[in-house]
Formats: C-alpha cells, structure tokens, sequence
C-alpha cells in the first residue's frame, strides 16, 4: 500500500500524481488518518467515477476497514445519510437561489472593497491572514443575508480555526458551528422573504416540515465546509500570479471575460479529492476490481493535471479553451456554489489587482508553507508586498 499523503505532497503533488498515472491510475493508498482507500487519477476514470452511481456518497454502503472520512453527527450529516432524491431535493433549493442578481454582486463588490480598504497604506502583509480569511465570511454572509451578530460569529469561528497557530482544527468546533447554525436558523425565521436564508427557511421549516435537519446539514456546508476551500484558491491565485505576471496582465487586459476562473481553479485544483465515495457493489475501475464496501477517493487535482486530457497541464493558460476540469466537481454531486463562485472570484481577482497591480509574495513559491490536509490545499501563509504603483 502507498503512502504518499505528506507536506510534499500538499505543496507540489504533480510529480506523485503523474508517476501515479502512468503506473496504472488506481491505487491502494494510506489515508493520513489511516485507514487504507483507492486513490483515481485519471481524468476519464475520475470523470466517469463522478458520473457512477454505484459510487455512493452515503456511508451506509461503507464496509470493511476502509477510510469514511470524518463522520460529521446528525443532523449536520444529510450528504453522508441522504440518499440521492432526498439530496437533490435540497440542492435544487440552493441552486436556484445561487443564480445570483447583478444587484447582488454589485453589493458583494463593494463589500469587498471595503475589506480590501482596510490595508490603505499597508504595503507589506500576510495576505492569507488580512485578505483571504476574513473575505469568505463576507462573501458568504452577504449571501445569505445574514445580520452583523451572525457574521462576525462566522468571522470569529474562521478567526479561531483557520489561521496557521490556530490550536483547534474546524472539526473539533463542531459545537461553535452548531451554535451559529441555530441562531442563523432563528433569524431566517424572522427574516420572512427578504433573505436567502429567510427564503430557505421558509421553503424547509415554515412549509410544515417541522424538521430542520436538514436545513441545518445545508446551512454547515454553505458556512462551513466550502469555507477553507475559497480561502486557498484566493491565496492560490496570488501566489500563481507572483510568478506569472504575463498571465496575470493577460487576465486583467479583459476582465470580463470568462476563462481565468476556470483556469485557476484546474491548476490549482484547491479540492484535490472529491469527498469519499462507497462502492455499492463490486465494481472495476481502470481495470482495477473495487469491492463493494471500499472506499474510492476520485482525485480531481490528478483528472485536472492529466496530460491525455489537457495539453501542457502544468502551464497555466488563462485563456485555455476548452477546459473541462473537474475542480468543482462533475454531475449529481457538482459543486452547488459553481454559480456563485466564478462571478465572485473574478470580481475580487478584479479587485485586488485594480488596487495593487503590482501585488507579489515576498517569499519564494518553495518556502511557502502549505496546509497539511490531504484533501484540499492552499497557502498557510502568504506574505506579499502590495504598493499601490
Ligand atoms: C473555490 C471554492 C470551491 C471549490 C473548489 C468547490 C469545490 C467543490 C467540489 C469539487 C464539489 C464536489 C464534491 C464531490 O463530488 O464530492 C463541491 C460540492 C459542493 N459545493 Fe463547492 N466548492 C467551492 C465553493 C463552494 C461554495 C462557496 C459553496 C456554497 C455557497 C459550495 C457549495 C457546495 C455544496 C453544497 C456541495 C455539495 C454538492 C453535492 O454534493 O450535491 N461550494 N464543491
């Protein structure tokens, strides 16, 4: 069995990733926390993984000693208890709110100025711990409609949790979490109509479902799960622009238009694993036999460096076209915030470099700590120099 989830491979998976490839794809990996799972990586078997329902998300089909991921206890757990039509259900609520108004951005636009304001006259910072943490729960907050109280306790988590001293790790706050789910709850309540959140409260909990389990599983992965994984690909992006100014004045000589988003997210790849799927039954995956009971672990990061898919993956082209990565995901289980995000993030990409053209990191991209979990990755810190001109 392979083991191969260490610092290294947080901080350049690339060279793991190929010889794992071109040595047959599938593999039987230690996961850090132990239990042993295969690992995917290639692009096709990634993409038809994603696509296969005999690959539940749903831990009932786990069996055997293979890694289940972090059991996350009820009510928060309707992806790992759900089965598919119970979820879709779900997500189509949030899809639809996500399609986001032009008002909406405009809004979250300025509220990021006022964030990336705060550094007036600052040139040298940690841009993990000054931009990158504190945006997210603006953003999310924002979108949600969520009043002052509710978004600084979603700040004070992220504060608690996410920056690189930080004793406690997000799974270990479950309680916090929970506490901000029911008083985030409570204001949808009051908020009737106006609000997202008011919207999605209604539809779960004031339409006669007097359950809000699910509505609270929903509102963790909306406040918290995605969380970590926007603020490393804002990190990303920056470091990846430190050493390619030509594509980032090849970004911000169109801002409007679509591609660079896309294209960070597959060189990047924040999400290097999509969350642990269960073999129903037997199964074979790039000639490789799956029990049924085992755990498959799709690695979007490898699918998106794959060169059999994508010319020169290594390069980041942020006009490549067409570029079908898998970083948010593909098919039932896509990511539902793919909407949001892409306007979101060329908006604050558009943003921070309108006021810091010139903005770089400070150190070089091999001493740039990087988050120890396997699952995502992203800069630790980031210190950067950020003068106006
Ligand atoms: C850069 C930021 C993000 C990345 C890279 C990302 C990536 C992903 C990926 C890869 C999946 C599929 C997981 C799988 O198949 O197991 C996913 C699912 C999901 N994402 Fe995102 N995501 C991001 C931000 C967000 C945001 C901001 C939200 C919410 C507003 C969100 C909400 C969700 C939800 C609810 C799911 C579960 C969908 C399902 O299983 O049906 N994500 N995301």
């Amino acid at each position: 069995m392979l083991s191969i989830f260490d610092e290294e491979f947080a901080r350049e998976p690339w060279p793991m990733l190929r010889s794992l490839r071109d040595g047959g794809g599938v593999h039987r990996v230690a996961t850090p926390d132990g239990p042993p799972a295969w690992l995917v990586t290639r692009y096709a078997d990634v993409r038809d993984g994603l696509l296969d329902d005999r690959l539940s998300t749903n831990m009932r089909y786990s069996r055997g000693g293979d890694y289940r991921g972090f059991a996350v206890p009820p009510p928060l757990d309707v992806f790992q208890r759900s089965e598919p039509e119970e979820w879709g259900r779900l997500r189509s609520r949030v899809v639809g709110e996500l399609r986001l108004s032009g008002e909406w951005t405009e809004r979250a636009a300025l509220l990021v100025g006022k964030t990336l304001a705060e550094l007036d006259g600052v040139h040298e910072f940690d841009f993990v711990e000054r931009v990158a943490l504190p945006l997210p729960a603006v953003i999310v907050a924002e979108l949600l409609g969520l009043p002052d109280a509710e978004r600084d306790a979603l700040a004070a988590w992220a504060n608690a949790t996410l920056r690189p001293d930080s004793v406690p790790r997000a799974r270990d706050t479950l309680a916090t979490m929970q506490q901000i789910i029911t008083a985030v709850i409570a204001q949808g309540l009051r908020d009737g109509e106006d609000t997202m959140l008011g919207r999605l409260v209604r539809a779960e909990i004031g339409s006669g479902g007097a359950d809000s389990g699910d509505l609270a599983g929903l509102l963790f992965y909306l406040l918290f799960v995605f969380y970590e994984v926007l603020m490393d690909v804002l990190a990303g992006a920056v470091l990846v622009f430190s050493g390619r100014p030509e594509q980032l004045a090849e970004m911000m000589s169109a801002p409007e238009r679509p591609g660079p988003v896309d294209e960070l997210l597959r060189f990047l790849s924040p999400q290097v694993l999509a969350g642990p799927r269960f073999a129903v039954t037997d199964l074979e995956i790039g000639g490789q036999l799956i029990e049924a009971g085992q755990t498959v672990l799709l690695c979007l990061a490898s699918a998106n460096h794959d060169h059999e898919r994508f010319a020169d993956p290594a390069e980041l082209d942020v006009w490549r076209g067409p570029n079908p990565h898998v970083a948010l995901g593909h098919g039932a289980h896509a990511c539902v915030g793919a909407g949001l995000l892409r306007p979101v993030l060329a908006s604050v990409l558009t943003q921070i470099y309108t006021r810091w053209p010139k903005l770089h990191a400070t150190i070089d991209d091999r001493d740039v700590p990087w988050r120890s979990g396997f699952r995502h990755r992203g800069p630790l810190t980031l210190p950067v120099r950020a003068e106006v001109s």
